[in-house]
């Protein structure tokens, strides 16, 4: 096995779907080959509608294909038991999204902890763990803060702590940009890129903000539901 193919943690092959049946169904991505690997940033962009969130959702085991299959750490997922689908997701894959979806009565630290609760983990655990993710995005000084009191570039990285505190391999990120300014918007770009660099997560980032680019280790781009590989753009921290 070569190193690039034994890198591979989340991949489609032929993985397509549909929506509905009969002369009103909508095809909203065309079966499509894709792979995911450690420690990189793969971009995904496109216009709106294009099928970005499909294959998103196709890749975090949200949604079922119609077509094709997902493999995660090389084995057939797609196509499990709800239930068996749901303890990969909760295992294996952290989800960013561009509403932050953070809990308003908890301060950062159990939003962080949370997935650690559904998971069984004893209090003190989660509690050291969801330090550490804080501090992995520079939030140590707001633990005991709401949501409220942070800033929406705050909010973003308790949520990205939140993705990356069970060890989760594959962070799959939903236009997290798209709610936030410039300054914000880069820092927590940094802060993805950290990921997949010091963490050796894969981190996928579903976007139509070009500021993205500057974080892509490889880019594909979506349009009308087909999927290009696009030529590698050089990544590098995002300045400025
Ligand atoms: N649950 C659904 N039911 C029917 N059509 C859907 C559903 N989800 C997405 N679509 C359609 O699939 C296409 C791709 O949508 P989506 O993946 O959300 O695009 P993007 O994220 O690029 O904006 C669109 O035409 C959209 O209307
Ligand atoms: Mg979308």
């Amino acid at each position: 096995m070569s190193t690039s193919s034994s890198q591979v943690v989340l991949e489609g092959r032929g993985v397509g779907r549909l929506f509905g049946t009969g002369p009103l169904a909508v095809r909203a991505l065309h079966p499509t080959d894709i792979q995911v690997r450690r420690g990189e940033v793969l971009v995904i962009m496109g216009p709106s509608g294009s099928g970005k969130t499909t294959l998103l959702s196709l890749l975090g085991l949200v949604l079922s294909p119609t077509e094709g299959e997902v493999m995660l750490d090389g084995r057939t997922v797609s196509g499990g038991s709800p239930d068996a689908l749901a303890l990969l997701r909760r295992e294996r894959v952290g989800f960013v999204f561009q509403q932050f979806n953070l809990m308003p009565g908890l301060s950062a630290l159990d939003n962080v902890a949370l997935p650690l609760l559904l998971r069984g983990t004893s209090a003190r655990e989660r509690a050291a763990r969801a330090r550490v993710a804080l501090a992995r995005v520079g939030l140590s000084d707001r633990e005991a803060a709401k949501p409220r009191l942070l800033s929406g570039g705050q909010q973003q990285r308790v949520a990205i702590a939140r993705a990356l505190v069970t060890d989760a391999p594959v962070i799959l990120c939903d236009e997290p940009t798209a709610s936030l300014d410039g300054v914000t918007g880069k820092a927590v770009l940094n802060t993805l890129k950290d990921l997949a660099t010091d963490l050796g997560r894969a981190v996928v980032v579903v976007t139509h903000d070009d500021r993205v680019l500057a974080i892509a280790d490889r880019l594909v781009e979506v349009v009308d539901g087909h999927v290009h590989e696009r030529a590698s753009p050089s990544a590098r921290e995002v300045h400025g």
